[in-house]
């Protein structure tokens, strides 16, 4: 059960006083900015809904990590170019609302866009980190992509102010975006960790994504091409072999190629050679769906 603006806990003033009883809280559903207020020090889980499992496997890390957990729900619009799929991006307000409380959410927080963004007072996109910019992957492919995505997370943190947020791996790029933006702009969210989470996968490979959503029957067999891609990559001895494995994979399954590329790991920059912590990362359309995934190139030698 949600309620609006309410602890259940309150509920209960005036009963008999005896020993404390222990009461299973329903979630909260917050919509307001200023009823985050008794959130504070909580561990955040930014999402724009649309929750599947890989979300719920965020949730429960951030409950392992003590105090509130707090889920926000916002379909960034500043973060989408104009030919991409903020319209029809999936809205599933009641559904995501059953996962967040099975998964452990205190709260969830799904603010108007007239409270992230008010119309008085514009809210600044913070300087984006030098893996924001230099890459040339998702920075290139979506190229307001990450201002719009530092200018959501930063207003989110200011709001919420949490202990730590937690990041999939799956949008990898984002992760070291958000991770340095908070370095770069320290003490701004003084004590804040950005906590990261492996990519949730279905049993056959298949990343786990709000947008597989758009993906008709036989198009879920060729996005196996992007997990079956990382995989071979794993033979290669030198990069460049890796690359061209993972791009004749792609193509083997049909899918429009945007990037197939090892990088290192954390700079996100090319690699002459396996003798770092890399990570091989794709970009791939099929049809009007755009597909990501990644993978850390765990032999280095
Ligand atoms: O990863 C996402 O779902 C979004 O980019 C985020 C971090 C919630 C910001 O809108």
């Amino acid at each position: 059960m949600v309620r609006p603006e309410s602890r259940a806990a309150n509920d209960h003033i005036g009963g008999p006083i005896g020993p404390t009883p222990v009461f299973s809280l329903p979630m909260d559903l917050v919509t307001e900015p200023r009823a985050l207020e008794r959130l504070r020090g909580s561990a955040l889980v930014p999402t724009m809904g649309a929750l599947h499992e890989g979300h719920a496997a965020l949730i429960r890390r951030a409950a392992a990590l003590g105090g509130p957990v707090v889920v926000s729900l916002f379909v960034n619009p500043t973060q989408f170019g104009p030919d991409e799929d903020y319209q029809r991006y999936p809205r599933t307000i009641d559904a995501d609302l059953e996962v967040a409380r099975r998964s452990g959410a205190d709260a969830v927080f799904a603010p108007a866009a007239t409270a992230i963004y008010p119309e008085d007072a514009p809210v600044a996109v913070p300087p984006l980190p030098k893996v924001a910019l230099t890459p040339r992957l998702e920075d290139a492919c979506r190229p307001t992509h990450f201002a719009g995505v530092c200018q959501v997370v930063a207003r989110l943190f200011d709001l919420v102010a949490p202990r730590y947020a937690v990041f999939g791996e799956k949008d990898y790029q984002q992760l070291l975006v958000v991770t340095a933006m908070v370095a770069d702009q320290a003490p701004r969210w003084r004590e804040l960790r950005i906590e990261p989470h492996p990519t949730v996968r279905e049993s056959d490979g298949l990343a786990l994504s709000s947008r597989n959503r758009y993906l008709a029957a036989e198009q879920r067999e060729q996005a196996l091409g992007l997990s079956r891609a990382l995989r071979v990559a794993h033979a290669a001895q030198r990069p460049e072999t890796a690359e061209r494995m993972m791009r004749d994979t792609l193509e083997a399954h049909e899918l429009a190629v945007e990037y197939a590329v090892v990088r290192d790991a954390t700079t996100l920059m090319p690699v002459a050679g396996f003798d770092r912590p890399t990570r091989a990362l794709i970009a791939a359309r099929l049809g009007a769906v755009r597909l990501i995934d990644n993978a850390a190139m765990t032999v280095w030698r």
